[in-house]
């Protein structure tokens, strides 16, 4: 591989599978993520896109439509089984979103605090062509009794709670039982919004009933919440060692390697006292000789080391996915970037998957990349995953110039791409189809679904299907079931 003139190498991942209890971490490295800006065009003409054209979703129009006047909409996700199938139920499809009230009197960026898991449903199989400009969603309301979620902060010290993103499993195709996995959020914030103590954030299970007749959907249970993951500080950083620790997004999967396992995956970060100048040799991956490798003490003196992200991984002790135990981070980020939000396994032609979601303005010091789907692709559910696409892990950006500052969603840098933060949380659903979030277009800010998107992916490459809809951008919030669960016993 001759690499681009004037970078460095990816580092050499074997894509080797490792047992799922075995203490291997792979590495995003330092010299992997420099391949997003080895790619990038540095003379675009400034607020283009100088990024590779076939990793980049397409521009969203600015007149989009919205899901829902009364509620802001963010992170989603499906009904799914163990294999991340996604069901529709006595012939719904139904999503779960974050969502918080319109109508309260915040704006969407005061969001966090008040999110609470809405769901949505319309009629399955119908083409997105037949539906309603905006997907057609029909709002279903809460799905958490409110107030439930505070039972797992009983006598601890908070002023608000939120829920935060997770999964969703039909515990069996044939009956109405679902497993709720989120997470549970409680803040301690004085009257100034700044916290009294950090967030607690609990990995948290919930079991409730799915229910459609003729007209609707609707949903009973989600009353007991079952605390399941608090950060250890062993391998997943906690609160005490960073009051900017990110521990939450729980998704649970079977290896078809492992029959009769459950697995999660989750949003963590490297356990260790934030500020401590930790990051390795290996966590910059540089090939020995590499004319273009950092030292050591070169990134340290960045001050990149505040920014260590981890992919975790814990089992199932029991059936009822009720007690997990931690095993070892299957990627790690130290020096590269702080957050890889909303990981899921994706198992496809005997090769294993990890996507996950990204931020321009949580990488380190001296690497940068879009906002986006980064993805990773290895030989099991513990590997020596390669960083798809040359290297770098780049699947699916935003529209972004990196010649030009990042700026915020809520405030634009002018001479910035104004798609950079066009969309987020992206979801990669069976057959390569991609949902996300509006969140900034041409400063209209979204808090509704995105239009799908598919990406193709082969062994560790990947491209945006621009064939797909219209020129690559399929219908508004479009997520259709693979899979219909019918109960007969529901009629
Ligand atoms: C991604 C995310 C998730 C989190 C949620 C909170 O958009 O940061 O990691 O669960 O948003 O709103």
């Amino acid at each position: 591989l001759a690499g681009v003139p004037g970078f460095p190498l990816p580092t050499i991942h074997t894509q080797q599978a490792y047992a799922p209890d075995d203490t291997f971490t792979a590495k995003w490295t330092r010299a992997d993520a420099l391949q997003i800006k080895a790619h990038s065009n540095p003379s675009v003409t400034p607020g283009q896109n100088s990024l590779p054209a076939q990793l980049i979703m397409p521009d969203i129009p600015a007149d989009f439509p919205t899901i829902n006047p009364d509620v802001w909409v963010w992170d989603t996700w499906t009904l799914i089984d163990k294999h991340a199938n996604q069901f529709s139920y006595n012939g719904w499809e139904v999503i779960f979103c974050l969502t918080a009230d319109k109508n309260a009197g915040y704006g969407f960026d005061d969001r966090h605090t008040h999110a609470r898991i809405g769901f949505f449903y319309r009629r399955a199989g119908i083409p997105a062509a037949r539906r309603p400009a905006n997907g057609g969603w029909i709002y279903g309301g809460l799905l958490i009794p409110e107030g439930a979620q505070n039972q797992v902060f009983a006598g601890t010290t908070y002023t608000i709670t939120a829920e935060w993103s997770g999964s969703l499993r039909l515990l069996d195709p044939h009956d109405n039982r679902v497993s709720l996995f989120y997470t549970d959020m409680a803040f301690n914030r004085d009257a100034s919004g700044q916290d009294i103590t950090p967030a607690q954030a609990v990995i948290t299970q919930s079991l409730g009933q799915i229910h459609a007749d003729f007209r609707h959907v609707w949903f009973t249970g989600f009353t007991t919440h079952t605390p399941l993951l608090r950060p250890d500080g062993v391998l997943y950083q906690n609160g005490a060692q960073n009051p900017y620790y990110n521990f939450r997004d729980p998704f649970t999967f079977e290896d078809p390697n492992h029959p009769g396992v459950n697995y999660m995956v989750f949003e963590g970060n490297t356990a260790s006292q934030r500020g401590t100048p930790n990051c390795t040799e290996a966590d910059l991956g540089y090939r020995p000789n590499d004319p273009h490798a950092e030292t050591v003490q070169q990134v340290l003196d960045s001050g990149a080391y505040y920014q260590e992200a981890a992919i975790g991984l814990a089992v199932a002790e029991d059936a009822a996915m009720s007690k997990w135990k931690f095993l070892t981070p299957l990627i790690s980020a130290n020096c590269v970037n702080d957050q890889t939000e909303r990981p899921q396994m994706y198992i496809k032609d005997g090769k294993y998957y990890i996507f996950t979601i990204s931020h321009r303005t949580t990488y380190a010091a001296g690497v940068d990349g879009p906002d986006g789907v980064y993805g990773f692709v290895g030989k099991g559910i513990r590997s020596d995953f390669q960083p798809m696409n040359y290297g770098s892990g780049l699947v699916l950006g935003n529209p972004t110039d990196l010649n030009q500052a990042a700026g915020t969603d809520y405030d634009a840098n002018p001479l910035q791409n104004p798609r950079a933060f066009q969309s987020y949380s992206h979801y990669v659903m069976p057959g390569g189809l991609v949902e996300s979030f509006i969140d900034t277009v041409e400063t209209r800010r979204g808090g509704t679904l995105s239009p799908t998107v598919k990406v193709a992916i082969r062994a560790d490459a990947s491209v945006v299907d621009l064939r797909y809809g219209n020129a690559g951008l399929g219908g508004y919030g479009d997520i259709p079931a693979n899979r219909a669960a019918i109960n007969v016993r529901a009629f």
